[in-house]
């Protein structure tokens, strides 16, 4: 059993009022727009290999120039739903003079983390829960299924407000405007963006993000960076390991998919086996994007 086996304290959780239970799978259970993702160690283990998908293909765990400060120690960091904490972990790990916080509504992040680190259970929809000015550096990754657009206002203030003057910021997402999509992942993909239009969830958000960064008129600017990756093993190992893992993501959103396409479990699994085929005669692609800027100095 390894140091995360154990990270979920449901012990400490309602789960009886927080969670519901579908087909095996434990998933949030609130009057707040309904983040379709199962919340439990599966996804936990599944989130730690996106995080390294993710550090592969953008060649490192961020894109601002925070390198040297966070070495050089004293740097205080955030990271805003956190998940399984394996961004935290690696970057705490990496920089045992900084201090690291992450912060999710579900505690499926690790119990035991660098003594440099900590993990702090909250909803982040409730304010994030620390003073003006506390970061140097405040990350937010894959939020996209869980905010509406005025969430992502709020909680963009809230994080340029908790963020230190000449303190940066950075954000990422995939981009649903998936390239070369296929007939099925366009089914499955209609399927989610009605379930999400139905509880005003804004999945495509990446059209928008920059603008809403901009708004702010907090910093001085705001950079991004593009990547694109293959979806399926027409595109090598990379592209069979995205696949894998947003195969497993689409298995998630079962629930919430099949009563909106009108099909059995059975039948979801055999359009999910069919995306193999589909994504390697359409040669699929993804895109995930980061942005970053600096908070202004005044
Ligand atoms: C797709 S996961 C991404 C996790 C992590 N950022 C990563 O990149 O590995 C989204 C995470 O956001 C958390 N989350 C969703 N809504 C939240 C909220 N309102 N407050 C705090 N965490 C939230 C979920 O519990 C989940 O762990």
């Amino acid at each position: 059993m390894d140091e995360y086996e154990n990270s979920t304290s449901l012990v400490e959780y309602n789960v009886v009022e927080a969670f519901q239970f579908i087909n095996g799978r434990r998933y949030q259970n609130s009057n707040e727009p309904i983040y379709m993702l199962p919340i439990d160690n599966i996804e936990a283990e599944r989130l730690r290999k996106v995080h390294c998908l993710m550090r592969l293909i953008f060649k490192g765990n961020f894109s601002s120039p925070i390198e040297e400060a966070l070495k050089s120690g004293g740097v205080k960091v955030l990271d805003i739903g956190c998940g399984s904490g394996a961004w935290i972990m690696d970057l705490s790990t990496e920089n045992s003079s900084s201090t690291f916080v992450g912060i999710d509504m579900v505690p499926i992040f690790p119990k035991k983390c660098p003594t440099n680190a900590a993990f702090l259970q909250c909803n982040v929809l409730d304010g994030i829960p620390f003073p003006d000015a506390t970061f140097d550096f405040v990350h937010q990754r894959s939020l996209r299924l869980a905010f509406t657009l005025e969430n992502w206002k709020a909680t963009i203030d809230d994080i340029l407000r908790v963020t230190k003057p000449g303190g940066w910021v950075e954000f990422c997402e995939l981009d649903l405007c998936i390239r070369n999509m296929g007939p099925t992942l366009r089914k499955i993909l209609n399927g989610a963006t009605q379930y999400h239009a139905g509880v005003g969830v804004e999945p495509y958000v990446v059209p928008f993000l920059k603008h809403i960064l901009a708004k702010t008129d907090k910093l001085k600017e705001i950079y991004f960076v593009e990547t694109s990756t293959p979806f399926g093993s027409w595109g090598g190992k990379l592209g069979e390991m995205t696949f894998d893992l947003m195969v497993e993501e689409i298995q998630g959103m079962n629930p919430f998919i099949t009563p909106i396409l009108e099909v059995t479990n059975e039948k979801f699994s055999k359009m999910i086996g069919e995306l193999e085929t589909e994504s390697n005669d359409y040669e699929t692609s993804f895109r995930y994007i980061r942005w970053f800027g600096q908070k202004k100095e005044y």
